[in-house]
């Protein structure tokens, strides 16, 4: 595989070397570990980072910091907001972190100066973390613009190193992944989909069936974001490599609420976005396993290694690496299992035994079929008339809870969608009149037990408000 050279800015920005520059360290050079979260990253001299320059963990700068960012930040109430999966309000120690550097790494990290190298050491050292992360490589990182464009350099930039084939891909996937097949069915691929069962789950079987030629990519969403299931990707996975059929997985809802390790998946690609789990909205990342090769969908420059023009965000890289550090430590504090839910079992505990409300996707049980912070419904009258999602959504918002009816990007689309219903559900088997009334609550860290306390009569209310109009 292509290694990027990701600490050599004459590489990244395809132009010669300059033997004179002061050659920064290559992000495989770096120290991976060891450094704080919110330590102090001070702008310095070219070169490449003594000892004694790397930062050391400072708990107390790190609160100090998180007490101004907390300080700065507007004085917004999360304690109603339970729409996490849409997106997440970005977290205090992020927004530190971010602030921490944002005077200092404002430079285009290909620059042949000082400034460009503060820059491009910023940006490595975010890639190292992440790639410690995600158990990858550095250089096998490529940061975007967010999930979308990952999903689309996975599945376009394979296909284009590849003879059109057959593109398998389920009945649950995010619209940014449908849009980039229907993008490859213009350029002479097939596309299956797979039917799910009525949890969102794909048959292994089946899968298996389907692997055979001219099946040359597959691409799976890992943690469905309307109905919460979880596809059992190590199985699914172990299926495609069996038939030497590249996968991509988009792991957009997974990433900060399952411990996850590349080295360890038989996955050849990965997405996620930094807005899911409390990073900066606009930055994103695709990992790739050892010697996947891709060819990049916006060319001009060599920035990530050739895989991904255009100068990179390194602020917007700092803060995912931030992000993704705190959601990591935060799993691994509780032996790898989302403290979300427990939040989330309560929650459910306390809707389950109200009228008209039915769980859609696969029990909150912890038997890892579903993502843990999430929770699907779907709303009903007493005699069982499924009621809107949408206008159940309104109702809540009036009580000041944010919640979705289904995906933000469905959600936005506007009156078609309105009249609409949704593609997941009806995927599952749920008739049209159904397939309206899902709602889906989606929680984080910043909620404490005792916010969703007053959630269950809300909801309860709304609910018969909604109902009453139907009579
Ligand atoms: C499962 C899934 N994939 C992809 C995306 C797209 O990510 P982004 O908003 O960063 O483009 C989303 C966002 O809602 C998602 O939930």
């Amino acid at each position: 595989m292509a290694m990027a050279e990701p600490l050599n800015p004459s590489s990244r920005s395809g132009t010669e070397a300059d033997p004179e520059r002061p050659q920064p360290q290559r992000a495989d050079q770096l120290r991976p570990t060891g450094f704080s979260r919110l330590g102090p990253e001070r702008p310095r001299a070219p070169g490449p980072l003594s000892e004694a320059e790397w930062p050391s963990p400072d708990p107390a700068a790190s609160s100090t910091a998180v007490r101004h960012a907390r300080a700065a930040a507007p004085a917004v109430d999360l304690s109603r907001y339970l729409d996490a999966s849409a997106t997440s309000p970005p977290a205090p120690e992020v927004l530190a972190a971010m602030a921490d550097q944002a005077a200092a790494a404002w430079a285009n990290p290909s620059s042949l100066h000082g400034p460009g190298l503060v820059a491009a050491e910023l940006l490595e050292r975010s890639r190292i973390r992440l790639a410690g992360a995600l158990g990858t490589e550095p250089g096998q990182i490529v940061f975007c613009s967010g999930g979308s464009e990952a999903i689309h350099l996975a599945l376009l930039g394979s296909a284009a190193l590849m003879q059109p084939g057959r593109l398998l891909v389920s009945a649950v996937e995010h619209p940014a992944t449908l849009a980039a097949a229907a993008q490859l069915q213009r350029q002479g691929w097939q596309l299956e989909i797979l039917p799910v069962d009525r949890l969102g789950l794909v048959d292994p079987q089946l899968l298996a069936e389907r692997l055979a030629p001219p099946t040359r990519l597959v691409s799976l969403i890992w943690g469905q974001s309307e109905v919460g299931s979880l596809q059992p990707i190590a199985r699914l996975g172990a299926l495609c490599r069996q038939a030497g059929v590249r996968l991509h997985v988009d792991a957009v809802q997974v990433l900060g609420h399952l411990p996850l390790n590349l080295a360890q998946l038989p996955v050849d690609l990965l997405s996620g976005t930094a807005h899911k789990l409390q990073g900066p909205r606009g930055v994103g990342a695709l990992a790739l396993a050892p010697g996947v090769e891709l060819a990049p969908l916006i060319g001009g420059g060599s920035q990530e290694g050739g895989r991904r023009g255009g100068t990179e965000p390194v602020l917007l890289a700092h803060g995912f690496a931030a992000a993704l550090d705190l959601a990591t430590e935060r799993l691994a504090a509780a032996a790898g299992q989302d403290p979300l839910a427990q939040l989330r079992n309560e929650l459910w505990q306390r809707l389950s035994p109200l009228e008209g409300l039915r769980l859609s996707g696969p029990v909150p049980d912890g038997s890892g079929q579903r993502l843990p912070h999430h929770l699907s419904l779907l709303v009903s009258s007493h005699d069982g008339r499924p009621l809107s999602g949408r206008a159940m959504v309104q109702a809540l918002a009036r009580r000041g809870w944010a919640v979705s009816s289904g995906s933000a990007c469905s959600s936005a689309s506007g009156a078609g969608a309105a009249a609409g219903a949704s593609p997941i559900l009806l995927a599952m088997g749920y008739s049209p009149l159904e397939a309206r009334s899902g709602l889906r609550l989606s929680l984080g860290p910043w909620l404490q037990p005792q916010d969703l306390e007053p959630f269950a009569a809300d909801l309860d209310t709304a609910r018969r408000e909604l109902q009453a109009a139907l009579t």
